[in-house]
């Protein structure tokens, strides 16, 4: 296990990754019922954006750093706010340099009745973790392997939630494990909300990768990408998507408005290249 996500943290695929999540949540929070947050491989929790891996990759500069400072339309600025105010609660001094990774987001939208497991198998991101969540009684950081905790923990007892599965992808078959633990998760917990982050390096291997979750017999799945003209000079990462699976209904309409300025803002040449689609839609069978 090489991957560091503090290199990466606040990156264009990160914001894109977290907008989602956060959408979601929001949608979870209409409702009374509570809800369970799994996130399978969790990170950290908050990053250190003045920090040497941040410092040396700048990726930032180009995700987070670049969407704060952007001149937003009122409507753009109120379906990103739940987001934007995560990031501005961990920099009280209007600074950006503290990040906050996916659970520590969840728990910005958790309500008194839910709840989250967060799973880091790194060392020291799990102690980071744990001594980032722990004290808080909704959420638990447990130092297991993501792709077992998957199948351990749905479902869950609230039998309402969502799934963030976010892989290093620094092994070969990442893409096999994703749509197989998908698949074994979802027979196991067919409403649950699953959210699948990939990253887009080949686009052949991309389209193979959608063209076998739809072949897969579970309906409602909505592919969200973006990829960034020039992107990935350093990292090969030109893009990255979300499958989310039993997406909230408002969810495409939400990213049919935001993908587009979120490409607009982060791209440093020509706009990114958007794709939202289904790859099944209601009946799967
Ligand atoms: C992309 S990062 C997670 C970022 C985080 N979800 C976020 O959005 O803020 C992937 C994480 O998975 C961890 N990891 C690697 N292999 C794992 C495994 N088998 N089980 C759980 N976590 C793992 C890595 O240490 C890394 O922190």
């Amino acid at each position: 296990m090489n991957y560091r996500h503090a290199y990466h943290a606040g990156n264009f695929a990160d914001v894109v990754k977290h907008t989602v999540l956060c959408r979601v949540l929001v949608n979870l929070r209409e409702k009374p019922a509570a809800f369970r947050v799994i996130d399978t491989h969790a990170g950290a929790g908050r990053y250190d954006l003045a920090g040497p891996e941040a410092g040396k990759t700048q990726e930032w500069r180009d995700g987070i750093e670049r969407l704060v400072r952007a001149k937003l339309a009122d409507p753009i600025r109120a379906l990103l706010a739940p987001y934007l105010d995560a990031v501005a609660a961990r920099n009280p001094d209007g600074r950006l340099t503290a990040y906050p990774g996916s659970p520590a987001l969840a728990l910005s939208l958790l309500r008194r009745q839910d709840r989250l497991i967060a799973c880091e198998l790194e060392p020291r991101a799990a102690a980071a973790l744990k001594g980032e969540i722990a004290s808080n009684p909704r959420a638990k950081a447990i130092a297991i392997d993501g792709w077992t905790a998957l199948q351990a923990y749905v479902p869950p007892t609230e039998r309402r939630g969502v799934v963030l599965i976010d892989p290093p992808f620094e092994q070969p078959g990442e893409f096999d494990r994703l749509a197989e633990g998908l698949t074994a998760a979802h027979r196991k917990w067919p409403t649950g909300i699953y959210l699948l982050w990939y990253p887009v390096k080949d686009q052949a291997e991309v389209a193979a990768f959608a063209r076998r979750l739809a072949r897969l017999r579970i309906a409602k799945m909505l592919r969200v990408e973006l990829t960034l003209a020039n992107a990935g000079a350093d990292t090969g990462l030109r893009g990255s998507g979300l499958i989310a699976v039993n997406p909230p209904w408002t969810l495409h309409d939400e990213l049919k408005t935001l993908l587009p300025v979120l490409a607009e803002v982060m791209s440093r040449g020509p706009t990114g290249a958007v794709t939202l689609e289904w790859l099944a839609r209601e009946s799967a069978s």
